[in-house]
């Protein structure tokens, strides 16, 4: 989700405003998806660079994301929407984690779309952390080195409950992947678009997804 603050500079707000902004986007673009009954989407809110932004942005961000929380809550179970997080997102203010985790407790048992929340969220972190897990395991003789497979290291990764990765949106004409989902990439169809992101929509969203559905995937295949 990029292209907040330029969306703001471009109307002479503050960059608040575009975040502020960015999260309206945020709520139409999740309706989008159980509308069109995506089984999942995953939302890069904050990554582990970010903490680089200055301190009030910092906060802006976090204060946007408990309003958010509390307030989508309600709609989430009504709509059968699954909630999980990825990233190390433990290291957010405590009252943050506490309600994140009330939230994916609440929602655990939810069959529709599953809505996944980056936040801290670095895939180089992420790997990192799943080679300790599967370290510490060898260390303890659970596992044999040579006998980690692909599949082992996907299923230590915060994304293990989530479905092969099918398309990646980037939004505000930026083309790199910035440090998301670097092995969940390896197949995914990517898609670039001008807009930026509190403009993004159900119209963009559906725009994507017709693009991805005309691409022939061959997985290395002929
Ligand atoms: C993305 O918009 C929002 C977050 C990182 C949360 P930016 O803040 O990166 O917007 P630009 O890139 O300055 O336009
Ligand atoms: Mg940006």
């Amino acid at each position: 989700m990029d292209g907040n603050g330029r969306w703001a500079k471009k109307r002479h707000l503050p960059r608040a405003a575009g975040h502020k902004r960015g999260v309206d986007a945020v709520r139409s673009t999740v309706r989008a998806a159980r509308d069109l009954g995506l089984e999942a989407l995953t939302l890069y809110a904050f990554s582990s660079e970010n903490w680089k932004r200055p301190e009030e942005e910092v906060s802006d961000l976090m204060g946007l994301l408990r309003h958010f929380i509390k307030k989508e809550i309600d709609e989430f179970i009504a709509n059968n929407v699954r909630l999980i997080v990825i990233g190390n997102y433990q290291a957010l203010e405590s009252d943050i984690v506490a309600m994140i985790d009330d939230l994916i407790a609440r929602t655990a048992h939810n069959d529709g779309t599953t809505l996944a929340i980056a936040l801290n969220y670095g895939s180089q972190d992420e790997m990192i952390r799943a080679t300790r897990a599967l370290a510490a395991k060898a260390v303890a003789g659970e596992i044999a080195p040579g006998d980690i497979t692909e599949a082992d290291f996907a299923a230590h990764l915060d994304t293990a409950s989530l479905p092969p990765l099918d398309l990646l949106i980037r939004t505000s004409g930026e083309q790199r992947l910035s440090n998301f989902l670097l092995w969940q990439t390896a197949y995914t169809e990517l898609y670039f678009t001008d807009v930026l992101w509190p403009d993004f929509g159900a119209a963009e969203l559906k725009a994507a997804i017709d693009s991805f559905a005309g691409r022939e995937r061959r997985f290395g295949g002929r």
